[in-house]
């Protein structure tokens, strides 16, 4: 190769690799922009939750997860459902229900028309309890607070308690789901809408009926809000 040659060559590839380089730089800065830009104020304090969430040690849990579970779904949804607790998938993945009781809630939503996206999922607690035991009084306490918050952030017009734990917690009440599912409760600006979990509706082709029933009286309660 001519030293001219071997030159053009030389200068070719800097100019390449300062190409690339800027490129990189610039793309790296336009979605560092429109990350923020595109970032509604309730979406950055949802996100300053699950912040906090994902290194919270303010019960025993945080001893025995693999990954905090805060919740996710819409900053604008009009519905949140909150179940029980993450169970293994969703410690493992720090998404809410992705296992089998979540598969079945995916479909729930999508036989109303809605898709995950549209609403906000998340739990009572946001950490796994060890050997999947319904999460005890002190950790319900001691995590409630994130889920207070999420909820004013959201102002969602309906909550779906979903399974005793939830409703116990969320309407200080002792009354069970077969007691309370499927009939809407206002209160103040909020109409709390309790159901059946989906992880019972998941070997008992009864109760996945039932479930069925609630979400389309969810879509009605939905549709005459018009929301
Ligand atoms: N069960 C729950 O209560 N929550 C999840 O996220 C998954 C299963
Ligand atoms: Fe914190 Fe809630 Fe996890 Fe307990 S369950 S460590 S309070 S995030």
């Amino acid at each position: 190769m001519g030293i001219l040659e071997s030159l053009a060559r030389s200068l070719a590839q800097s100019k390449s690799g300062i190409y690339t380089v800027r490129r990189k730089y610039q793309s790296d800065q336009v979605s560092a922009v429109y990350g923020r830009a595109f970032l509604s104020e309730t979406e950055e304090s949802l996100k300053k939750v699950s912040d906090e969430v994902v290194v919270c040690t303010k019960c025993r849990l945080c001893e025995t997860r693999t990954k905090a579970v805060p919740g996710e779904g819409s900053s604008a949804a009009r519905v949140i459902f909150v179940g029980e607790a993450p169970g293994e998938q969703e410690d493992l993945q720090g998404r809410p229900f992705v296992g089998a009781a979540g598969k079945l809630l995916t479909e729930l939503l999508a036989s109303v028309g809605l898709r995950r996206g549209d609403v906000f999922i998340t739990n009572i607690v946001k950490c796994r309890p060890p050997k999947n035991r319904p999460p005890r009084k002190d950790e319900t306490y001691a995590c409630k607070p994130y889920l207070e918050r999420q909820v004013s952030m959201i102002g969602p017009h309906v909550i779906c308690p979903m399974g005793n734990s939830a409703i116990h917690s969320l309407l200080d009440s002792e009354k069970s789901v077969t007691e309370l599912h499927g009939i809407p409760l206002e209160i103040g600006k909020v109409t709390y809408f309790p159901m059946y979990h989906p992880a019972a509706a998941l070997y008992t082709a009864q109760l996945r009926r039932v479930l069925e029933e609630d979400f389309k009286k969810l879509r009605a309660l939905l549709d005459s809000q018009a929301l």
